[in-house]
């Protein structure tokens, strides 16, 4: 059986708006783009809906909008996709890392708490949230804390409320990461929508896909303008082809993505639910295997939005053993994630070292994301569980 690690789930109709776009003259800035964004204020209640060609866009634009710049600090985690940090990096902010709830994977409030008010204290106490060296462009005094940018890990929801409150306490901005969350919600409230800003993502493994795309939406009039111009190249409203009010970029998502995105929201639901379905599955046929941990939904997500599925190793077993042996038998797998402190660039700019985020580094080595999409079968799924079991047999550490 040949398994696939993710798939798009595209329908007919999904594919046959793409095809109408290019029947048209209109391949950027026309009507599928304002059809898109307007989709997604009605999906979430969000005044403003701004589409980008990449999650990472979107995040980008936020950090610009929130006015975060030079030697601020902006507080965030280092289990999440490398982009929620390089966003800090882009315009030459500080990430202050926090550690994370291992049961989710999301920040972990009591050290948010914690570092938000040594880091407002300064001196000593702040000190020891900050990365062991800076790079030359950050020499200098450093600024106050200006921001949070907590990740929706896996498609469940940060816990927002205490989020929420000590970033009022502290004048915080929250740049929600729902790169990986569309759909899922906390305490009934839509992810996206739990912080000033929230950017969605859409590369083919996500929830919905334009092939690259993301979606910023937030309630700010002003942020919202000014995101639209420098996604534009710098265009503010009144500005010809050629005038440019800001240091802009092309972040522009173009008709055929935009068409696509559009389709494929329009049956959302169905494809949150075969995506819930999957992981039911899986679920189901991995509940005996002793080894492994399921993915821990809390409470508070009063919908995960299944983006992957991600299981957790006994410390027993040789993570990356079990996971050559199943590649070895068809299955891909991926060590999901893989910490953000301890990528080579990181630790040449800041110095981090093993042992910095505990929490985070025992998940990135334990944790597996296995096979995981809309369009798979029951007897995938029960494939994969019966490699596992097989392999995990293997892939026991030596005593
Ligand atoms: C948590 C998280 N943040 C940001 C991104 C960036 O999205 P993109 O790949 O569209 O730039 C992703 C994408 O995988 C993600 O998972």
């Amino acid at each position: 059986m040949k398994i696939r690690m993710s798939s798009p789930d595209l329908s007919t109709a999904d594919r046959a708006a793409v095809n109408a776009v290019v029947q048209t003259p209109n391949l950027s800035m026309g009507p599928q783009i304002k059809a898109f964004e307007a989709a997604f204020c009605q999906l979430t209640g969000a005044q403003h809906a701004i589409g980008v060609n990449s999650g990472t866009a979107g995040l980008h634009l936020c950090v610009r909008a929130a006015g975060i710049g030079i030697n601020d600090l902006v507080l965030t985690t280092p289990f999440s996709f490398v982009a929620s940090t390089n966003v800090i990096l882009f315009e030459n902010a500080i990430p202050v890392f926090v550690d994370i709830d291992p049961a989710t994977g999301n920040i972990d409030i009591h050290q948010l708490s914690r570092a938000v008010e040594d880091l407002s204290r300064g001196g000593e106490a702040a000190q020891r949230w900050l990365p062991r060296n800076l790079p030359s462009v950050n020499q200098g005094p450093l600024n106050r804390a200006k921001g949070i940018i907590p990740v929706d890990v896996f498609g469940q929801p940060a816990d927002y409320d205490p989020i929420n409150q000590i970033a009022s306490h502290y004048d915080l901005v929250v740049i929600e990461d729902s790169c990986e969350a569309l759909g899922g919600a906390y305490k009934g409230r839509t992810a996206g929508t739990l912080g000033n800003y929230g950017v969605f993502a859409f590369y083919p493994n996500k929830q919905i896909t334009t092939g690259e795309g993301g979606m910023i939406i937030t309630n700010d009039d002003q942020a919202a303008d000014f995101m639209r111009a420098l996604r534009n190249q710098g265009r503010a409203p009144g500005d010809t082809w050629l005038q440019h009010t800001h240091l802009g970029y092309n972040y522009r998502l173009d008709e055929m993505s935009a068409a696509l995105g559009l389709s494929q929201l329009e049956h959302l639901e169905e494809l949150l639910q075969k995506r819930a379905q999957v992981a039911g599955w899986y679920d189901q046929h991995l509940a005996n295997i002793a080894e492994v941990t399921p993915p821990k939904i809390v409470p508070a997500t009063t919908r995960v939005s299944w983006f992957v599925y991600v299981i957790k190793v006994d410390p027993s077993i040789d993570r990356d053993r079990l996971a050559q042996l199943l590649e070895n038998d068809g299955v891909p797998v991926r060590p999901y994630f893989s910490p953000i402190h301890l990528q080579p660039y990181m630790e040449k700019m800041f110095g981090y070292q093993p042992g910095d985020y505990p929490v985070t580094e025992d998940l990135g080595k334990r944790s597996l994301a296995l096979p995981f999409s809309g369009t798979m079968k029951e007897e995938e799924v029960i494939y994969v569980c019966e490699r596992i079991t097989d392999a995990l047999i293997s892939a026991q550490k030596a005593e």
